[in-house]
């Protein structure tokens, strides 16, 4: 099939490139030139493991190309919207100008039979505003709303073999609409045949689906959180805590780490943007948790900075402090709401000299914040280091050898903002040690 794919940052990027390996004719678009340069010559403009290789092999099979003008989607059946709806400067609710400025770009292209699929997280009752928008324009196209539940690190293989597809489509009163199904049906017919449960429901329903995926998954690490914040006043270990619930099938061990908290592109704009939309629609109350999902998950920045502190006995002024990590996972340079990044800047901000270092976000982070010192080598990193504080759970950091690392600092003091090192082996090769809600 001919498909287009609108916008090609994290989500956009990867799902033509694996649409591509699915064997369509993809297109991406993109305003940003040197985004659309560099993707076109077979790079990312961000790091996501196996995505410069497949967009190599896709560019080189001929199956995908690149253009910033929205006239080289025309031939397209399908045109995916993977735009970004980040959080608005003036509150929480998702920004959606650049869904609508898509949309409205696609208005004068589409033919009949052809079929806009939004993959865009967008507040529940867009989808309907956007299909109203096309049938006004009378151009015989239709509209799908079909979320995306990729993890970033695991993008390309979450989008060629996802657990489950969800579809939206319009809901009449002769049931669903067949069309887009059929259509969406021929683009995921691979991972379809291997038996991917796909959901066919409403818009709104599809809608919902993404933005509750992403409060459930928040909801569990502020849980366990919050549960760390009651083991470190008593004295309990969160990790064994953990450990023993996540054994009960209906709670499970993932998505269960305390640590510096959750960041990112998605969770935390994305439960803002709910809480908000619930309060437009007269429903705050329901999801009034929310509020407090984000503040347990804040309050553990705010923990590992008050641990540093605590660690100068008050005062961080002047204190060599190595921060390992910047961006908001492992495996990913995306420094969007990063926990890690927060911690470095907080540290600075009360007069700590602090050197950070990471093996892939440190430009991103530069840029971003410039008055950070930045090294590239975590053993250049650790020279001198009063306190050392892990917050991104990058392997080379949990893999550091605590005896090797104590020659290099000048204070054996480290906080484990992401409950990755052994206390025993580190405490053992004489370090101080602090976790998060361990003892
Ligand atoms: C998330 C969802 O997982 C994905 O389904 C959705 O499509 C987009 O948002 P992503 O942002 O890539 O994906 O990251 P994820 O792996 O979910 O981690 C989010 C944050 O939670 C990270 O900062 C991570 O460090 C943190 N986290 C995760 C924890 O603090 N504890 C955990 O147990 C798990």
């Amino acid at each position: 099939m001919r498909l287009s794919v609108i916008g090609c940052g994290y989500l956009g990027a990867v799902h033509a490139a694996a649409m591509a390996s699915l064997g369509h004719e993809v297109i991406g678009i993109d305003v940003d030139p040197a985004k659309i340069a560099a993707l076109a010559d077979g790079h990312a403009p961000f790091f996501e493991p196996g995505l410069d290789e497949l967009l190599r092999t896709q560019l080189d099979r001929g199956a995908l190309r690149f253009s910033t003008k929205i006239a080289d989607a025309v031939g397209a059946t399908v045109h995916f919207v993977a735009v970004g709806t980040p959080q608005s400067a003036d509150g929480h609710a998702a920004d959606l100008k650049f869904v609508d400025a898509a949309i409205e770009a696609l208005l004068p292209i589409l033919a009949p039979g052809d079929l806009v699929v939004g993959k865009s997280t967008v507040p529940v009752g867009t989808a309907a505003r956007l299909a109203a928008r096309i049938d006004e324009h009378g151009s015989g196209a239709s509209l799908a709303w079909n979320p995306e539940f990729l993890r970033e690190g695991y993008a390309v293989q979450d989008t060629v073999a996802p657990d489950r597809f969800v579809y939206g489509v319009q809901r009449g009163d002769s049931g669903i609409e067949d069309g887009p199904v059929d259509l969406l049906d021929q683009v995921y017919a691979t991972p379809l045949s291997t038996g991917t449960p796909r959901i066919v429901t409403d818009f709104a329903t599809a809608e919902l689906v993404k933005v509750a995926a992403n409060a459930f998954l928040a909801t569990k690490i502020s849980f366990i959180n919050a549960m760390a914040e009651i083991a470190e006043t008593v004295g309990a270990d969160v990790t064994e805590l953990a450990d023993a619930i996540g054994h009960d099938a209906r709670i499970g061990r993932r998505f269960l780490n305390a640590g510096v908290g959750f960041g990112g592109g998605c969770l935390p704009k994305d439960i803002r943007a709910f809480a908000a939309r619930a309060e437009e629609l007269g429903r705050g109350d329901s999801v009034a948790f929310l509020r407090q999902v984000d503040e347990i998950n804040l309050r553990r920045r705010q923990r590992v900075v008050d641990r540093a502190l605590q660690a100068f006995d008050g005062s961080v002024v002047g204190r060599r402090i190595t921060v390992l990590g910047v961006t908001f996972k492992p495996e990913s340079d995306d420094v969007r709401d990063s926990p890690a990044l927060d911690v470095a800047v907080q540290l600075k901000g009360l007069g700590a000299e602090v050197i950070a270092t990471d093996p892939h976000g440190i430009e991103p982070a530069r840029l971003r914040h410039p008055q950070l010192a930045y090294v590239a080598s975590t053993t250049d990193a650790l020279a001198g280091a009063e306190l050392v504080v892990l917050v991104t759970e990058w392997r080379e950091y949990r893999d550091l050898d605590p005896s090797a690392a104590a020659q290099l600092v000048a204070s054996p003091s480290i906080i484990d903002g992401r409950n990755v090192l052994d206390p025993v082996a580190w405490r053992a090769s004489g370090w101080r040690f602090w976790g998060m809600g361990r003892p």
